[in-house]
């Protein structure tokens, strides 16, 4: 891979350090870091996206939850109480992606097994710890998954992605990206269309901007545009990232995701989810209960930098949509893929049981 000279999040310093984010608003035209020096700021981060995409929101959060209390080692009752609220508060920045809360339980979990017997301060270093080691597996985690998606990328094909499960959307390599990269990396030429990916552009502003970096021939579309380009002969694969796969294998991801894997299923097209397993959410049986994210109606009247809509029209924005199991090829994870999708071979992949 391309040497790729910026992070999308980094932690400097030790407990009384702070987090530095890529902040994602201002790209493609601005590299600009971010730094968030309280819980409040990974917050506003989380919100704005500044931070976006599943994994990349959990670690932040997770390094949120260190800066949440730096101010409240001394007093354990003031600690315990500090903790409670900062992961409570962190809770409350974006639904849908399920890594945001798995990241967070496992803090609870870490900080639960030492209450009693530990200081704050010690237990505020073991936050640290488990949130470095969540930013750590999430590397390897993307890693393996390119390793074990990239089969299904052959040279010379055409890749269709939506929205952005790359780089910046995780801690390094990314996940729907990752599988691409791998497959440049063994030497495959991909010809990779974006969508835009409306209404806030995470496809035209971040995926081409990341992909281009990598040397990967890159593509701008229009999301309306996927089906002429599919029915063009075009594509070969679609491969999207996801936000939260329940049990059964359906798929929450970026509103628009849907319809392409309806438009890949028309076209006979395989369409093919990346995730690692902080993306499973192996307690809500079908994509139903998985909760959707409304965001401002200005991002869709206002969404280009100036208004494209009348005053007062009503509008609907949900962020995320639900892709049914029974579209998707396979499920690519850093465990294994699971194809054909079904609960049992979810299950049976991430060692879960039944
Ligand atoms: O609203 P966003 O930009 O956070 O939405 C991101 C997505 O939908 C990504 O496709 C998803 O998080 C996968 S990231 C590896």
């Amino acid at each position: 891979m391309t040497h790729v000279p910026y992070e999308t999040l980094r932690w400097v310093g030790g407990v009384d350090g702070h987090l530095v984010l890529l902040d994602q608003t201002l790209l493609p035209l601005q590299e600009q870091e971010l730094e968030c020096t309280s819980v409040d700021d990974v917050w506003g981060a989380i919100r704005r996206l500044s931070v976006r995409g599943a994994p990349a929101i959990g670690i932040a959060a997770a390094y949120g939850v260190v800066l949440g209390l730096q101010q409240a080692t001394h007093d354990v009752g003031r600690f315990q109480q500090a903790l409670k609220s900062t992961l409570e508060y962190l809770a409350t920045s974006r639904p849908t992606a399920v890594n945001l809360f798995w990241a967070l339980d496992r803090l609870r979990d870490r900080a639960a097994a030492m209450v009693g017997n530990h200081s704050g301060s010690e237990i505020h270093a073991a936050l640290l710890e488990e949130a470095r080691a969540i930013h750590a597996e999430d590397r390897a985690m993307c890693r393996a998954i390119g390793q074990n998606g990239a089969e299904f990328l052959q040279d010379g094909m055409g890749v269709l992605t939506h929205c952005n499960a790359g780089s910046l959307a995780t801690s390094e390599y990314g996940t729907a990206l990752a599988v691409i990269y791998t497959a440049q990396d063994q030497g495959k030429q991909l010809d990779v269309f974006v969508d835009e990916t409306r209404p806030l552009l995470q496809g035209a502003r971040l995926t081409t901007w990341e992909l281009m970096r990598h040397g990967i021939a890159t593509t701008l579309i229009c999301d309306s545009m996927a089906a002429q380009v599919m029915r063009e002969g075009r594509i070969g694969a679609v491969i999207t990232g996801a936000d939260r796969i329940a049990a059964n294998g359906d798929v929450a991801n970026k509103i628009g995701t849907y319809g392409v894997a309806q438009l890949a299923r028309a076209h006979g097209i395989p369409f093919y989810v990346a995730a690692p397993s902080s993306t499973f959410d192996l307690r809500i049986a079908t994509g139903d209960a998985i909760p959707i994210e409304q965001r401002p109606g200005e991002e869709i009247t206002h969404g280009l930098g100036r208004q494209t809509a009348p005053d007062g029209v009503g509008v609907y924005n949900p962020a995320f949509d639900v892709t049914p199991a029974e579209l998707i090829a396979a499920l690519i994870t850093e465990r294994g893929v699971i194809t054909p999708v079904s609960e049992n071979r979810i299950r049976r992949t991430l060692g879960a049981g039944d």
